[in-house]
């Protein structure tokens, strides 16, 4: 019987803290690239380097050479990109719950997303699937449709995703006050010991130079916005605030993209609303799965869910603080028709 993915890549699984990887763990050809790229003090490592245009950890960058190297598309498969921080785990939860309808019916009580979080089910192409230098996995065996997830930006995707093949990307982001306060909140909970907390105001001012995993977040965003602009069948762009406000709709909208269209029964019989429940912040934070596992011994589970509300940058930013960041949003982002929401009303 072919493994299924969780099972798969749990040998692929980072056997040390990512957040204080030790460069013995890079190759000689990574460590002399990644010192001759530009460096900003990091988020939960000592540092971020300035790679292929877009911020992140030494690890990352291996695991993103590697991928770029060896991954072969196939028609079939589905990526979930996100910003980090930007509902990631719902998403994978949702499109693992859509594609996987008949195999695991929506109100089953084995159904896997009651016993593995999303990211094992899920499986991150930088940490998991790649996140062992000395391994190149082989996917070949993986059922289709292969699912994975994914923070690397557009530009950096390898060519047989973007455009030798007709699979599918799936994105979100949320508006940047939140994500902003998720990913520093966050942060600060993953970290190791041995980096010291990391303030609010110069996660701030790094935020808003652009400084931040994956980041410039406007570059993130609009790379994925404007493919789904010119190629709608490839790139479905999402936004957390919407996704909060009608996931009926926004879920009917998934299905459509990814050709398994919810049939007049399954709306009839309620699957649509099964999945909504099945995947809400409120039921998936109660699992004992996410209360007491750990993602790839990087952190535990339970940090993965916080407030999920909209609007909660106001209990931490200053009004100076959401002005200079709206000054950097309208600068970043004005005039491509990408807007957000900052509040749930
Ligand atoms: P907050 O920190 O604002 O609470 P990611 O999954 O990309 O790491 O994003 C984490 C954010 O999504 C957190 O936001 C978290 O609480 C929220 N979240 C996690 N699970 C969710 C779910 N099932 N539905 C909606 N939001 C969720």
């Amino acid at each position: 019987m072919a493994p299924t993915a969780p099972t798969m890549f749990a040998k692929f699984h980072s056997n040390g803290d990512e957040g204080a990887i030790d460069q013995e763990e890079l190759s000689e050809e990574m460590k002399d690239l990644i010192l001759s790229l530009p460096r900003e003090r990091g988020w939960r490592t000592k540092y971020l380097y300035l790679f292929q245009g877009f911020w992140c950890q030494p690890a990352e960058i291996q695991a993103i050479s590697t991928f770029q190297k060896h991954f072969q598309a196939k028609h079939s498969d589905v990526f979930v990109a996100t910003v980090p921080k930007s509902g990631t785990t719902w998403l994978k939860a949702l499109t693992f719950a859509i594609v996987n309808r008949q195999k695991h019916l929506t109100f089953s009580k084995s159904h896997p997303l009651l016993n593995s979080n999303p990211h094992d089910l899920v499986p991150f192409i930088e940490y998991t699937v790649y996140g062992k230098h000395d391994k190149v996995p082989d996917l070949s065996k993986i059922p289709e449709p292969r699912l994975f997830g994914t923070h690397i930006p557009f530009s950096s995707l390898p060519n047989s995703i973007t455009k030798g093949s007709n699979c599918k990307i799936v994105y979100i982001c949320r508006n940047p006050f939140d994500t902003f306060i998720s990913s520093w909140c966050f942060v600060n909970k993953i970290k190791p010991p041995s980096l010291p907390t990391l303030m609010l105001e110069e996660a701030f001012d790094m935020f808003c130079n652009g400084v931040v995993g994956f980041g410039p977040f406007w570059n993130h965003m609009l790379g994925y916005w404007n493919e789904s602009i010119e190629r709608p069948n490839k790139v479905l762009f999402l936004k957390y605030e919407d996704m909060k406000e009608d996931p009926v709709f926004h879920l009917k909208k998934i299905a459509e993209f990814l050709g398994c269209s919810f049939s007049l029964e399954e709306e009839s019989g309620g699957v649509i609303e099964n999945i909504i429940d099945l995947c809400s912040f409120e039921k998936m934070k109660e699992l004992e799965v996410n209360k007491s596992g750990t993602f790839a011994r990087i952190f535990k589970n339970k940090f993965l869910f916080r407030k999920a509300e909209i609007g909660d940058f106001v209990n931490h930013l200053s009004p100076f603080m959401v002005e200079k960041l709206s000054k950097v949003m309208e600068e970043k982002l004005g005039g491509c028709g990408l807007s957000f929401r900052v509040n749930s009303q």
